[in-house]
């Protein structure tokens, strides 16, 4: 057991998913289907209406969701994040606790918990009303340094380049990080998130970035390149050790020294929701990192509790068994 500790930054959102009739939506007037950001008040109004309903409450955002992948695999993973002093809030915490991660949650009482409230309705149709919340309220005051110093890896997404403070702190913290020895893990996030924000992800990357996850959409708007290997190249060359690029069912590439290896996908025993894919890939991978597995083998796992995913809908890590995951990762792939 070489397990290193793992220090992970992000927007904490409670994923609600709420199972409610059609009438529901045209009593709220939201449209069926789409995703909608919504305000404070309508994310107070949707959750008074769902209380009778059948709802499923689980810690989300992407960084949450690897600290989580990682702890459930037997690694040593602490998350700061920010909630709101209220029923979701702790909730969220006590989950994430029970996952096995260190929690170093902030509460905020400004404002509510961050939310993705999902209704679905009979037919199977998902609406999804996202409230960033407090979460946007990240600031340097929340990051325990000291805790940081006792970490091998600062791990965070793209997802923080939001209000002026979340991206200040993210940058600092980056600094310090680098300047403490830590090993920087970075996932893109999302194409929007770097399209806004080339100018930054281009800085941060060169001057602070050893491990980047990202998909081919994300990695062809960073290199202008549509080949994932073109695309992998290009970005080792911005200095970034080891280089990551994902293309979903057709599996994904590393990028390390001279290598380029392209990582095949498991099959996964239904294929029902994607959602949260690659957040679980970069759990795999910066578990077997800690472990000190060739990088090979970091993405094999990777991929593998990827797959896993699929069958379960949205990031259930709690409907997987990691007993039998951690079994496979022993026997079929170191
Ligand atoms: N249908 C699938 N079957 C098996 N494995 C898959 C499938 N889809 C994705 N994966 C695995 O998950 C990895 C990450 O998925 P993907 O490329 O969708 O990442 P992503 O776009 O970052 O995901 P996310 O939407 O969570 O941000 C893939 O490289 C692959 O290993
Ligand atoms: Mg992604």
């Amino acid at each position: 057991m070489n397990s290193c500790n793992i220090f992970g930054i992000g927007n904490a959102l409670m994923d609600i998913q709420s199972f409610v009739p059609e009438k529901l939506l045209k009593k709220l007037s939201i449209p069926k289907g789409i995703m909608h950001i919504i305000e404070e008040n309508t994310s107070r109004e949707i959750l008074n209406e769902i209380v009778s309903y059948k709802t499923i409450s689980l810690p989300g955002g992407s960084c949450a969701n690897t600290m989580s992948t990682i702890a459930c695999l037997g690694g040593k993973p602490a998350y700061t994040g920010i909630v709101g002093d209220d029923f979701y809030g702790r909730l969220y915490e006590s989950k994430i606790v029970a996952r096995g991660v260190k929690s170093l949650i902030r509460f905020k009482d400004i404002g509510l918990t961050g939310s993705s409230i999902i209704l679905t309705t009979e037919d199977a149709e998902r609406t999804m009303n996202t409230h960033l919340g407090v979460c946007r309220e990240l600031s340097k005051d929340d990051i325990d340094f000291d805790v940081l110093s006792h970490s091998k890896i600062l791990y965070t997404t793209g997802y923080q380049w939001d209000t002026r403070s979340q991206k200040e702190t993210i940058e600092f913290v980056m600094k310090s990080a680098k300047e403490l020895g830590l090993i920087i893990g970075f996932d893109i996030a999302d194409p929007f998130c770097i399209e806004r924000n080339v100018k930054d992800f281009n800085r941060i990357i060169t001057n602070y970035v050893d491990i980047l996850f990202g998909n081919m959409d994300e990695a062809k708007i960073l290199t202008g390149k549509s080949d994932p290997v073109e695309a992998g190249k290009q970005i080792r060359k911005m200095g970034v050790d080891i280089v990551v690029v994902k293309e979903g069912s057709k599996g994904s590439y590393i990028f390390y020294e001279d290598v380029i290896k392209k990582i095949d996908i498991y099959t996964p025993e239904k294929v029902l929701d994607s959602t949260g894919c690659g957040d679980v890939y970069s759990g795999g991978f910066i578990y077997g990192y800690c472990e000190k597995y060739p990088l090979e083998i970091c993405a094999k796992i990777a991929s593998y509790v990827a797959s896993e995913i699929i069958s379960v809908p949205g990031v259930q890590l709690e409907s997987l068994d990691f007993d039998k995951i951690k079994d496979f990762i022993n026997n079929k792939i170191i």
